[in-house]
């Protein structure tokens, strides 16, 4: 799928089909994530896939925005430097979006979550002190039953300005 394709068409994706997911796919989504931009290139993040069925189960357990992680066939854990790391959330949500698209673009979808216990999946997954979790992205293949959902975008009139602020024309 082409880069500009994927971008717009994404959407979130909260149900996922029992299919497994290729390890190469996960693989090339890692990859995406590791080459986002990130202040002074100190790349203050580290990525754990998890597949294991019993891990992901627990894990959605404990995301209370996040149930849907213990249906999904794998998930990537992104984990922030919490020490000297000033831009470390910007930088790792620049991994978290390219992560998203690398995994659209190979029919795999996904959903942030933004609520979980930190210090119990860190315990689970054995993530020592300085990294905290940032998010944790289930990735699989879209359930029939529960496809992504269509978002309303606010009109492109109301964001984008041209010279001056105000002015919607080009
Ligand atoms: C920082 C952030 C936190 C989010 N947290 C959650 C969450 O905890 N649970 C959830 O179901 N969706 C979460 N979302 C997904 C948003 O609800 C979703 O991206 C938004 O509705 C727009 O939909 P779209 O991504 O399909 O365009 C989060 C998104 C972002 C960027």
């Amino acid at each position: 799928m082409e880069a500009i394709e994927a971008i717009k068409s994404r959407r979130v994706q909260r149900g996922f089909s029992a299919r497994e997911v290729e390890p190469d796919k996960l693989e090339r989504i890692v990859d995406a994530g590791r080459h986002a931009m990130s202040a002074r290139n100190l790349q203050p993040w580290q990525f754990i896939v998890v597949r294991d069925r019993t891990c992901l189960k627990k894990m959605g357990e404990l995301c209370s925005t996040g149930r849907f992680v213990s249906d999904a066939p794998a998930a990537i854990v992104v984990l922030k430097n919490t020490e000297n790391a000033r831009w470390a959330d910007v930088d790792c949500a620049q991994a978290v979006q390219n992560m998203a698209v690398a995994g659209w673009a190979q029919g795999l979808g996904t959903c942030w979550v933004g609520n979980f216990d930190n210090l119990k999946i860190c315990e689970m997954l054995g993530a020592p002190v300085p990294w905290a979790i940032f998010t944790i992205l289930p990735f699989g293949y879209s359930d029939p039953k529960r496809p992504p959902e269509s978002r309303p975008l606010r009109p492109k009139k109301e964001m984008v300005h041209y010279e001056r602020y105000g002015n919607p024309t080009a």
